[in-house]
């Protein structure tokens, strides 16, 4: 199995489905912004608030390299940023969670934990950045990809089990 490594916007649920891929294949989930956690034993905030966005970026980089020398057969879910990592083609089958801002925002917020959702995330703080962020990201998260799932009004099921099926023509 190659590995796959699923990209897109902040809140688009990367997460929910790589759960839901890893209940329905072999796949066992990692996802970059844990391993940088788990790296510096600090949240994702507190690196963003203590050390910038700019270093950050750099255990992304770290991130990326380790994970084309090292990880095999496992679905990579990714930090929005991370799509901009040289070596993501090496890394493993792209996918591009796609969905528009608004229906992103509206997903974030009728999540029971809303609040923490925007919170952890440094780059939501301010809407209209964000969306700037978003309309200025979603035509090179369509041009790394290799493949590209709408995920709106879809359960996370139901994207898992697309993903499944069309990661099968890359096998
Ligand atoms: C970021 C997205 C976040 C996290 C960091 C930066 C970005 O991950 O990596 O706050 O640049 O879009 P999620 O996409 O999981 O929220």
């Amino acid at each position: 199995m190659k590995n796959i490594v699923l990209i897109g916007f902040m809140g688009v649920g990367k997460g929910s489905v790589a759960r839901e891929v890893v209940k329905h294949s072999e796949y066992i989930a990692i996802d970059t912004d844990d391993l940088i956690e788990s790296m510096e034993n600090k949240k994702i905030k507190e690196i963003f608030e203590e050390n910038g966005e700019n270093y950050f970026r750099k255990l992304e980089k770290r991130v990326a390299k380790w994970l084309e020398k090292s990880v095999h057969d496992t679905l990579i879910s990714t930090g929005g940023g991370f799509y901009k990592q040289e070596n993501l083609q090496k890394v493993g089958i792209i996918v591009f969670l796609d969905s528009p801002f608004d229906a992103i925002i509206k997903r974030i917020k009728k999540h029971p934990n809303a609040a923490r959702k925007l919170k952890k995330r440094p780059l939501l703080a301010n809407l209209k950045e964000a969306k700037k962020l978003y309309e200025q990201r979603r035509p090179q998260y369509q041009q790394v990809a290799n493949i590209v799932i709408n995920v709106t009004e879809k359960s996370a099921q139901e994207c898992a089990k697309e993903l499944l099926k069309k990661v099968k023509k890359y096998a």
